[in-house]
């Protein structure tokens, strides 16, 4: 007999996006810039200046994109909003683009569909970057003003609340290496970014918790299943390097409220004297309800002997750019494993790893549930003359992955539900629209939306709680 892959009731089953990636209307009823904006105007920086004016234009189809959802028996959808609607140029609030919002949760409350709202996904006010973006402490206090904006216009009808998503990407992509917006290249503003990310989600938490007790509150961060290339004392570094700056950097200050030493070690002078005020960690580490885990991939990495590690890093640093700060010289080693349109190595066990870990060493004794809030997997679709796309590979990719989130259940992980990434194909930031993660397809020229064979495959886990044979 198969083994029962039933997951416990009331897991919430849900999907999710995220503002930029699928709204379009980009100048629509007073939003202005976001540094998404800008930076896609950049030349060189997104594939083929790509950009999200029109997007999905969910902005004007959320009707249909919640009737799909109703449709597929979903039980939650994770969205975020956009700061640069809500309040153009970082200014005062705009009442239309609040609107927005709360069609969008009315709509998702008739479909019974539990709204879970991301304040920030990525998609700073343009103006606010002009003004020092997040290397600036400012920033940090801009966004508490836009937490209770938010929070006057859907704080009866949100339950759960998440400040921002994958603060590590805000930081060490947008202003280590400029991969992503708003495209700057220092580490020490990196620093400086994951400094005020972080203050901002502390300081979120708490102007969420005065106005409401009962919120469920917490934050999303992005975590990789790392492994040394070999058990010698250069490759072991390298993995604690990175499992340091990946997966420690914002979990221990926000869990434990404590950076974790031996990632400072590795900043050294990268983390300025000044940067971290007498009350911040303890902002910071404002105990939270939730923590939102994103999961998508493993990584090899492979080092240098720790005595030579500073040096290697300064060199490497100097040579080029890199989202690892305080550890650039590290080296990822592709092994033979299987990987999406991404390039990400397919390492299901992975994530099975990490509910552990997270759920024994951080959650568990902070009393936090654990929510799977984005996995998925982008795969070169091919679809039929109907748009209709048999996505096998997709499939096998999240078969594999719930397979490793029931087997934390049975482990007895406290994690609470899965938010498939994505509901459909959409903006894949500096990608642009060539890498296609959704389990509807969109067909970019018409609008027009064709649930995948993964629509059909994951309405079946949403509706039975459980993975078909
Ligand atoms: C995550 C992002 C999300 C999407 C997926 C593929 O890092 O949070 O917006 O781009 O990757």
């Amino acid at each position: 007999m198969a083994r029962s892959t039933a997951f416990p009731p009331g897991f919430l089953w849900g999907s999710a996006t995220a503002a930029y990636q699928i709204e379009g209307a980009s100048h629509t009823d007073g939003r202005t810039d976001s540094i998404w904006d800008t930076f896609a105007r950049t030349p060189g920086a997104v594939y083929e200046g790509h950009d999200g004016s029109v997007a999905c234009d969910h902005y004007h189809r959320y009707p249909e994109d919640v009737a799909l959802m109703q449709q597929m028996g979903l039980g939650s959808y994770r969205f975020s909003v956009s700061w640069a609607r809500v309040c153009p140029d970082g200014g005062p609030v705009n009442q239309a683009g609040l609107d927005f919002y709360s069609r969008l949760v009315d709509t998702l409350l008739e479909a019974d569909i539990v709204p879970w709202l991301t304040l920030y996904h990525w998609d700073l006010p343009q103006a606010l970057e002009e003004a020092g973006g997040w290397p600036s402490r400012d920033t940090a206090y801009r966004f508490v003003e836009y937490t209770g904006a938010v929070h006057d216009a859907l704080g009866d009808r949100v339950r759960f609340w998440t400040t921002l998503n994958e603060p590590w990407c805000s930081a060490f992509l947008g202003y280590g290496n400029g991969h992503h917006a708003p495209g700057r290249t220092d580490g020490t503003d990196a620093v400086r970014a994951a400094h005020h990310l972080m203050l901002a989600h502390g300081l979120g938490v708490r102007e969420l918790r005065e106005r409401d007790s009962s919120l469920e509150l917490g934050l999303t961060l992005n975590f990789a299943d790392i492994e040394a290339a070999s058990d010698s004392a250069a490759d072991d570094d390298a993995a604690r390097r990175m499992d340091g700056l990946a997966n420690r950097y914002f979990l221990e200050p926000i869990l434990t409220g404590k950076y974790p030493s031996d990632v400072l070690e590795d900043l050294g002078p990268l983390m300025p004297d000044d940067l971290v005020g007498e009350d911040d960690l303890d902002i910071i580490s404002t105990p939270i309800d939730v923590l939102g885990v994103n999961y998508y991939f493993g990584q090899c990495v492979s080092g240098v002997d720790p005595a030579e590690a500073t040096d290697a890093a300064e060199r490497a640093r100097a040579e080029d750019p890199s989202p690892n700060v305080g550890s650039e010289h590290v080296q990822v080693r592709p092994r033979d494993l299987p990987v999406t349109d991404m390039g990400w190595e397919v390492v299901p066990e992975g994530l099975r790893r990490l509910l552990i870990r997270l759920d024994t060493h951080y959650t568990r004794p902070a009393g936090v549930g654990l929510y799977v809030t984005e996995n998925g997997a982008a795969y070169p679709d091919d679809p039929d003359e109907q748009g209709y796309v048999d996505d096998q590979d997709r499939i096998g990719y999240l078969r594999s992955h719930l397979e490793a989130v029931h087997a934390a259940v049975e482990a007895g992980v406290d994690v609470r539900g899965y938010f498939l990434w994505s509901l459909m194909d959409n903006y894949e930031w500096a990608f642009g629209y060539s890498k296609r993660f959704g389990m509807v397809r969109i067909d970019y020229e018409s609008g027009t939306r064709t649930p995948k064979a993964s629509a059909t495959w994951y309405s079946h886990v949403a509706t039975h709680g459980e993975l078909p044979e």
